[in-house]
């Protein structure tokens, strides 16, 4: 495995790369690797001649500067990861090199950028939509790989690959959760021993959410029982519960096949996320 810390290095690499006919699957991630990144990466091994990872905390993507400096970044312990997944090269550059002095350009998403997580933390998705663009220019990936849990962004990077034509096919990959079905996420590992089994009731409300699309409520009413059911657990404050057409992000009134419930909640200081089909398969 090889370890590219420069976005020079990265280019020329995949260049010879390119040059041998092998094909590429790229996993972005901002580090803080556990097993939802790892099925990426299998996924990836499985489908590509090489495949790539990065590992960049994205200073541009944070909107509080106080979630980008406490974000976990265990190094060499996430080189460990991508070598068991047998990766063969990590791009692992600074923020002096992805954004230089006198840097001035963003990609500005609009459309499936607007809401949830578009409004509840402005300039998030420009952030995302930038380095994913530059990323992909560096690494220059046939397929790229994104988890459902951040479905919004899936949502955002496919219309991005749409819209400026780049050519890269998007794979989307299943959520992977714990024991009691909490997303993975890197920002779990914040959570206090209270907050962590407080957290674990989200995929229950989740799975009633289901429940009662499946019995036929409309959207309001589902929204209003998971907000409820939300705002009792502890140390728990709710940003946003809708239900949205998983493909326009548009929301619905009536929940049909391709419905997604889509949640925030903080839990202490920590933001979550999380989202399900409603009429797919139960959750838990
Ligand atoms: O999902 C993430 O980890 C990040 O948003 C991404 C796609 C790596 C861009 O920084």
């Amino acid at each position: 495995m090889i370890l590219l810390r420069t976005p020079d290095d990265m280019l020329a690499w995949s260049k010879s790369r390119q040059a041998s006919g092998k094909s590429c699957g790229f996993v972005p991630t901002m580090g803080a690797l556990h097993d939802g990144h790892m099925a990426l990466m299998r996924i990836a091994r499985e489908q590509c001649d090489v495949v790539v990872v990065s590992i960049f905390v994205n200073p541009t993507q944070f909107n509080q500067p106080a979630d980008f400096e406490t974000y976990p970044r265990p190094e060499s312990e996430d080189l460990a990861v991508c070598k068991a997944c047998g990766v063969d090269a990590v791009f692992m550059p600074t923020a002096e090199l992805m954004y230089p002095n006198g840097y001035a350009t963003m990609v500005l998403p609009e459309g499936v950028a607007d809401s949830m997580e578009g409004a509840s933390r402005p300039g998030h998705f420009a952030g995302v939509a930038t380095i994913v663009t530059k990323l992909f220019n560096c690494v220059a990936p046939d397929r790229a790989y994104f988890g459902e849990k951040d479905f919004q962004q899936l949502a955002v990077v496919k219309q991005l690959v749409r819209d400026l034509n780049l050519g890269v096919h998007v794979i989307p990959v299943s959520t992977v959760r714990d024991h009691d079905g909490l997303a993975l996420s890197s920002r779990n590992a914040r959570l206090s021993e209270k907050e962590r089994v407080a957290a674990g009731m989200l995929p229950t409300i989740l799975t009633e959410a289901q429940a009662m699309a499946r019995d036929g409520h409309q959207s309001s009413d589902v929204v209003t029982h998971v907000s409820t059911r939300l705002r009792d657990v502890a140390y728990s404050r709710v940003d946003y519960v809708t239900i949205v057409d998983g493909d326009s992000l548009a929301t619905v009134d009536t929940p049909g096949t391709k419905s997604v419930l889509a949640i925030a909640v903080w839990v202490g200081d920590v933001r979550l996320i999380d989202n399900v089909s409603l009429l797919g398969e139960p959750l838990l």
